[in-house]
């Protein structure tokens, strides 16, 4: 692909960089001239993101992350793309499952992005979520704590884009269907268990695609340089689906 600069001379800031959709950011982003800092609860594996300066961060750590942000003087552009996916019903969430939940997926949002926010009102900015098409979008069967907290994210998205609108600080969130990243992988293996065979779970979760096929880690990355750039200008407040037909 030939790709554009036109994120050169920025600042990015990626959050869970190591694998799946957060590594594809930091790599485009990177491709399209932004400087690129990527952090990860896996330090060894984010630090194998060539051209990207790398460090382990505990998101739900907030004492950390307000630390991680002082070094700092002006951020450009933030993708938060921490989350957890616990899979079950209500009865099969137990309380440390919601709060585990509620940790990794809605706290992290909160310590991450209450960090960038001073660092871009002088400026202004764009500053993504990876929210999901489960959550306050469409209800799914046993994603109770997941849909719950990435509600919540696009809550707190469009909370973020109303109160510094005026400060030239775009907020919005980009909502994945089902994408094949290393954490999909885990939960088709533990659905093979209770389903009897891997061929079975994927068609599980292929069957929820009306396109067919999981989306990949580029596609999304591709929205999040989009919206990181001048050409998303103009999109403030929104939850973007990219669901391979999911919510049509
Ligand atoms: N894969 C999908 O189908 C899909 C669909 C919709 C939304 N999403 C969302 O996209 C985001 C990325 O998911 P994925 O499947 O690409 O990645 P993944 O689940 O394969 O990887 C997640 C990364 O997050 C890191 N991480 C976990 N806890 C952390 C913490 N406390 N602090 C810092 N890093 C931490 C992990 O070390 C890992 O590198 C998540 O928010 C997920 O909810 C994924």
């Amino acid at each position: 692909m030939d790709l554009t600069k036109r994120l050169a001379g920025k600042t990015a800031v990626v959050t869970a960089a190591a694998q799946g959709i957060g590594r594809a950011v930091a790599e485009r982003l990177m491709a399209e001239g932004a400087n690129v800092y990527a952090s990860d609860l896996n330090g060894d594996l984010v630090s194998t993101l060539i051209g990207a300066k790398t460090a382990i961060l505990d998101a739900t750590d907030g004492t950390a992350v307000t630390s991680y942000f002082d070094q700092f003087d002006q951020v450009d552009i933030l993708v938060h793309a921490v989350g957890y996916v616990h899979q079950g019903t209500i009865e099969e969430c137990s309380p440390e499952d919601w709060r585990r939940s509620c940790s990794i997926t809605l706290d992290s949002a909160y310590y991450v992005l209450g960090a960038t926010v001073p660092k871009m009102k002088a400026h202004g900015g764009s500053i993504i979520t990876i929210g999901s098409v489960a959550s306050s979008i469409k209800g799914f069967p046993k994603r109770a704590a997941y849909g719950a907290t990435k509600g919540g994210v696009l809550g707190l998205t469009k909370a973020v884009a109303a109160d510094y609108i005026k400060e030239g600080i775009r907020c919005n969130s980009v909502c994945p269907g089902t994408v094949d990243s290393p954490s999909l992988h885990e939960r088709i293996e533990e659905l093979a268990d209770k389903m009897g065979s891997k061929d079975e779970a994927v068609k599980f979760f292929i069957d929820r695609q009306p396109a067919g096929r999981f989306g990949t880690p580029n596609e999304i990355a591709g929205l999040c340089a989009f919206l990181a750039s001048e050409d998303g200008a103009f999109v403030n407040g929104q939850a973007i689906k990219i669901d391979g037909g999911i919510t049509i």
